[in-house]
């Protein structure tokens, strides 16, 4: 595996496996890798010839209020698990080279980053975007993995890609879950024991939202409050949506006849929590 450092010694290794016929699978990473990580790893490992991964904790996507400052960082252990996942180059810029004085471009993504995650985090998907965009021209990927971990903003991607016409195929991976259902993510070092215990919250009530659709319930309102009456009998966990919408545009829907995506996103305590079930019917 080799640590790539600048953008144009990435750009100049990239062009040379291109040259060279090889399929490049991109997985872009805030690092703090966990098994969700290495799955979207292995995927690319599975489908591609030479595997990039990106390890850099974009400031864009952070609000003033948000964690940037202390979001978990460990670039060495993060580099071990890589080199044991048959990673090929582990690309970490700095944040002065992808974001030097004086850049000034911004990717807005339409209604698709103003919904749900996007209204309560203004700005977040125009950063996703915009760094994913830069990516994407430093390393160009033929593949690049995402998970479903993070529901829309693998639609945010996919929206992206559409409407500036990267050459790039877009792969959803499944989510990885704790043993208890807890899906895996990096703010998961957030909390507590006690907080941990709470946050399987999310998980019962997505299990639970599916059970009903499962029974034959087609009204999405009830689906919609049976899941907030559940979450709310948690004392440490403080809803930020509970939503049944469309899987491709995310909008509410009330009279249920096909597919929905459920997604939520809860606080335990100081630490916010996403995650989603696709229920097919
Ligand atoms: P990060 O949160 O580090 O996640 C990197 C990738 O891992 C994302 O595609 C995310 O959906 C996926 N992932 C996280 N937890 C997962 C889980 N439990 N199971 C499967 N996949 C999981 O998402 C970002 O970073 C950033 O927004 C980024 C795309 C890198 C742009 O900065």
């Amino acid at each position: 595996m080799r640590l790539i450092r600048t953008i144009k010694q990435m750009q100049d290794l990239t062009s040379k496996l291109h040259r060279q016929g090889r399929i490049i699978g991109f997985v872009p990473t805030m690092g703090a890798l966990h098994e969700g990580h290495l799955s979207l790893m292995r995927a690319a490992r599975k489908r591609c010839d030479a595997v990039v991964v990106s390890l850099f904790v974009n400031p864009t996507q952070f609000g003033p209020n948000e964690d940037y400052a202390r979001y978990p960082r460990d670039a060495r252990g993060d580099a071990v698990l890589c080199r044991r996942e048959k990673v090929d180059l582990l690309f970490m810029p700095t944040a002065e080279a992808v974001y030097p004085e004086g850049h000034d471009t911004q990717i807005r993504v339409g209604r698709i980053g103003e919904v749900l995650e996007g209204a309560l985090r203004p700005g977040h998907f125009s950063g996703v975007a915009t760094v994913v965009a830069k990516l994407f021209q430093m390393i160009q990927p033929d593949v690049a993995f995402f998970g479903q971990k993070d529901y829309q903003q693998t639609v945010v991607i996919r929206q992206l890609v559409r409407d500036l016409n990267f050459p790039v195929k877009i792969v959803a991976c499944p989510t990885v879950r704790e043993n208890d259902g807890l899906a895996m993510s990096s703010r998961n070092r957030y909390l507590s024991m006690e907080e941990r215990r709470a946050a399987r919250i999310l998980f019962k009530a997505l299990q639970k939202g599916k059970a009903l659709l499962q029974q034959g319930e087609r009204d999405a309102t009830t689906v919609q409050e049976e899941m907030t009456r559940l979450i709310r009998q948690e004392p440490m966990a403080k809803i930020d949506y509970v939503s049944v919408g469309h899987p491709e545009t995310l909008e509410d829907v009330s009279r249920i006849e096909g597919p929905v995506i459920l997604l939520l996103a809860v606080w335990i305590g100081k630490t916010r929590l996403i995650d989603n079930a696709l229920v097919k019917l």
